[in-house]
């Protein structure tokens, strides 16, 4: 574990100091090492170049002070292996401090896992993507972010004491986090596949701009590899792309398939698994080829939305949820039929037997829902 964390690290800050050099850092192939900051068109809008990222290293008496020694009350969020602290640096701005809890630190997967972490975020730069400050390495491991005043989509949306949330909220949060998450496919080097996309890991900035979190099991993909396979299976049931769940296939139409389920979750206000094992996707899937999208728009919003909008985001998740991942859509395909005025949908007509096979057999993967499998997996 000491050989894994001193050749990581070393790793790592090496590409920090090449970040301030003229010359780009290229890795063992030759390639750019940094996130690309070449601007991007989406939905026919060409986007900023982003700045690159910049984060520093804090030292622990730093991060103690913020959070006021870790004390429970600034406590804002638990995940599978981190707690995660509010806290305020002496220049004032606000932070969050993500601590691998003591279980874990002897646990080596649970240690790499917070190393791409680092390695992943200190490379991306996007309006839609949670920002790294820096990190603290004595007495544990520490990740510093900018502190999301909102918390999570997650919070909000399924938090039954807040008012409903308004459409234009949601919409703003869907077309954000699809930006965040073709940056992360197409606008950065190397290919990211974020593997855990879902509501508790899109932070909300104060005007609740979405910004996509969490790169614990974020993978990097070289581009001459179509996809990685990869054992054991980790993420989040009802977000799983079925064949990332039965063989481990991972690409971008894995993480498609989890903004397809969390576009859902935005529309109909329902969370991704509900009743025992009924998943969000199966419940909607016949409804969207029904054309019924009336019957999936959470109640809550009563008459309250863009008609428009919603039919869109509806037929994109409908997309993005298909079984087979060729015959999902790329995000940028998702950003085009979100913003196109005429979207052709004969164009994402399946074959006959490709639409009745879907059905079939994604109902069969569920009923596998509680096998040993998902030990891995959270909800
Ligand atoms: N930058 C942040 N600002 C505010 N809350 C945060 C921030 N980062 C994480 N959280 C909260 O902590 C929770 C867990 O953080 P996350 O990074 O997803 O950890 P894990 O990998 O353990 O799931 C999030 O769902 C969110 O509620
Ligand atoms: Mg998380």
């Amino acid at each position: 574990m000491k050989y894994l964390r001193s050749r990581s690290l070393k790793r790592l800050f090496s590409m920090k100091r090449r970040r301030f050099d003229e010359e780009p850092a290229k890795d063992g192939d030759g390639e750019e090492m940094m996130g690309r900051c070449d601007s991007l068109k989406v939905g026919g809008v060409v986007e900023g170049c982003f700045q690159k990222p910049t984060w520093k290293c804090f030292s622990f008496e730093e991060i103690f002070e913020a959070t006021d020694g870790f004390i429970s009350e600034n406590v804002v969020g638990r995940g599978g292996y981190a707690e995660v602290y509010r806290g305020k640096l002496k220049t004032g701005e606000a932070i969050a401090v993500k601590r691998l809890t003591k279980a874990c630190t002897d646990d080596e997967r649970k240690e790499k896992e917070f190393l791409t972490e680092i390695g992943t975020m200190g490379h991306v730069c996007h309006p839609n993507v949670s920002s790294l400050l820096g990190c603290c390495l004595d007495h544990g491991l520490y990740l510093i972010f900018q502190f999301s005043v909102r918390g999570s989509v997650a919070s909000i949306l399924h938090n039954e004491k807040l008012p409903a949330m308004d459409w234009k909220t949601r919409y703003k949060i869907a077309v954000g986090t699809a930006k965040g998450l073709h940056y992360l496919h197409k606008g950065c080097q190397r290919r990211i596949i974020h593997r855990d996309i879902k509501a508790s890991n899109i932070l909300l900035t104060d005007d609740f701009e979405p910004q996509i979190s969490d790169f614990g099991l974020a993978k990097w993909l070289p581009s001459q590899w179509t996809h990685h396979s990869i054992v054991p299976i980790e993420g989040t049931f009802g977000y799983l792309a079925p064949e990332y769940f039965m063989h481990g296939i991972v690409d971008e139409k894995t993480d498609v398939f989890a903004f397809g389920v969390f576009i859902l979750e935005i529309i109909s206000g329902r969370k991704p698994v509900y009743e025992s094992h009924q998943c969000l996707h199966s419940w909607a899937r016949p409804l969207l080829n029904q054309g019924d999208v009336d019957k999936l728009i959470d109640p809550k919003l009563t008459d309250k939305f863009d008609d428009g909008q919603m039919r869109k985001l509806a037929f994109a998740a409908s997309l993005c949820i298909r079984v087979s991942g060729t015959w999902r859509p790329t995000m940028s395909e998702v950003l085009e039929v979100i913003f196109d005025d005429h979207v052709d949908e004969e164009r994402w007509k399946m074959p006959e037997e490709e639409g009745q096979g879907e059905f079939w057999g994604f109902e069969d993967l569920e009923s596998e829902c509680d096998s040993s499998i998902f030990t891995e997996l959270s909800v």
